[in-house]
């Protein structure tokens, strides 16, 4: 075994590498003509059956208005049961046929079961199940005082998309459909004082990466890679080690700091286009690719990067970080974040 092993380590990165040399320019040309051809006959949602957990705000409430604007009948999940109800009275005027709002918590699996099982009642099928819901904690992890204060964001992140998906999946079959799962840009480029937001957002990955090739062409699975856009979370909505939700703009600063935040419209618009065209995933806005290639080439560097624009020593406010040092310049937000995320005010119920 090990004499094997020990030959695969001398023939196996050479052999690899010049496989890649030949088969990446007809790979990608393959993907080219096939994102053509798929943007020239999109799937028609019209009639069609979406079901998106965490509609109440941000990325999934203007998600969901594409979707309705594109016909589809909806089912709205998330806690805020008034917000819901004003996103699905939206969702009807933008032209879906008809908008179910279920209140409920994505980390119970009762819950879960119930609300899946409402869209079959309801509307007797299900096309697209959107896994948006998420929360975000921005501690730096020496200075949490117990690790288990935060398995809400595991809950939240992990568990949620996972149990939803289970009794969709069914169902999904049935339609040949689709699963859209939310992930985040910091699950590639582990920005600091996301530690368990980041971990909960690559197990959700890895979770929806392993189920693509266990479901085979039986439903498809999108992956959607968000950079930093406009939503309660970049406005400074996090969970804290008591539990509570709290708005700090402080830390939303000093942890996203000095990267341009995208219009959730604009966001949603490019999102829900690629999904109906069939993309498996997508990273919006694109340039963050950028920053995954300089991640996955380069990681020493994008490491030093990283600390020098968002890590503070312990027991050093984040607020000392070169991020918020630099967004306090001048002009800087004004520049960099649209004026909704500029406003601490939330939807409250
Ligand atoms: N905005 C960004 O820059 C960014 C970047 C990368 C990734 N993401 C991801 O994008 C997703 C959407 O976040 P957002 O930025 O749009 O923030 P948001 O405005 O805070 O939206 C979060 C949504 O999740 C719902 N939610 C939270 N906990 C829930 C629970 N236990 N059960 C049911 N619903 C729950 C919230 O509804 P209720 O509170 O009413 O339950 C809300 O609708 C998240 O997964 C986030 O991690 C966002």
């Amino acid at each position: 075994m090990g004499l094997i092993n020990r030959f695969m380590d001398i023939v196996a990165p050479p052999f690899l590498l010049i496989a890649l040399f030949f088969f990446l320019p007809p790979f990608y040309l393959y993907k080219l003509i096939n994102s053509f051809l798929s943007s020239r006959f999109p799937e028609d949602m019209a009639n069609k059956v979406v079901l998106i957990v965490g509609a109440s705000s941000g990325i999934g409430e203007h998600l969901a208005y594409k979707y309705a604007k594109r016909g589809a009948f909806l089912v709205l999940v998330a806690r805020r049961k008034k917000s819901l109800q004003d996103v699905a009275r939206m969702c009807r005027d933008f032209g879906s046929p008809s908008v179910l709002a279920v209140p409920a918590d994505f980390t119970n699996p009762e819950e879960c079961q119930k609300f899946v099982n409402a869209t079959i009642k309801s509307f007797g099928r299900l096309d697209h199940l959107v896994n948006v819901a998420g929360v975000a904690a921005l501690p730096l992890f020496e200075e949490i005082a117990e690790p288990s204060h935060f398995q809400a964001v595991m809950d939240v992140n992990f568990w949620g998309p996972v149990y939803t998906t289970y009794f969709a999946i069914p169902h999904l079959k049935k339609s040949r459909g689709r699963i859209v799962g939310v992930t985040s840009v910091s699950a590639y480029t582990n920005i600091p004082r996301m530690t368990i937001y980041n971990a909960s957002k690559g197990a959700v990955r890895n979770f929806y990466h392993t189920l693509r090739i266990e479901l085979g062409a039986e439903i498809d699975i999108t992956e959607v890679i968000p950079g930093a856009i406009e939503s309660e979370i970049t406005k400074g909505k996090i969970l804290t080690e008591e539990g509570r939700i709290v708005v700090d703009q402080d830390l939303r600063d000093a942890s996203v700091g000095i990267v341009p935040i995208e219009r959730t419209r604009d966001f949603a618009r490019s999102v829900v286009e690629r999904v109906c065209n069939g993309a498996s995933c997508v990273i919006e806005p694109p340039w963050y690719l950028g920053l995954y290639y300089f991640r996955a080439f380069i990681p020493e560097v994008t490491e030093w990067g990283m600390r020098l624009f968002y890590v503070t020593p312990p027991g050093v406010p984040a607020t000392e970080d070169l991020a918020k040092k630099l967004m306090d310049l001048p002009f800087v937000k004004y520049i960099l974040y649209p004026p909704p995320v500029r406003s601490p005010e939330i939807k409250r119920d």
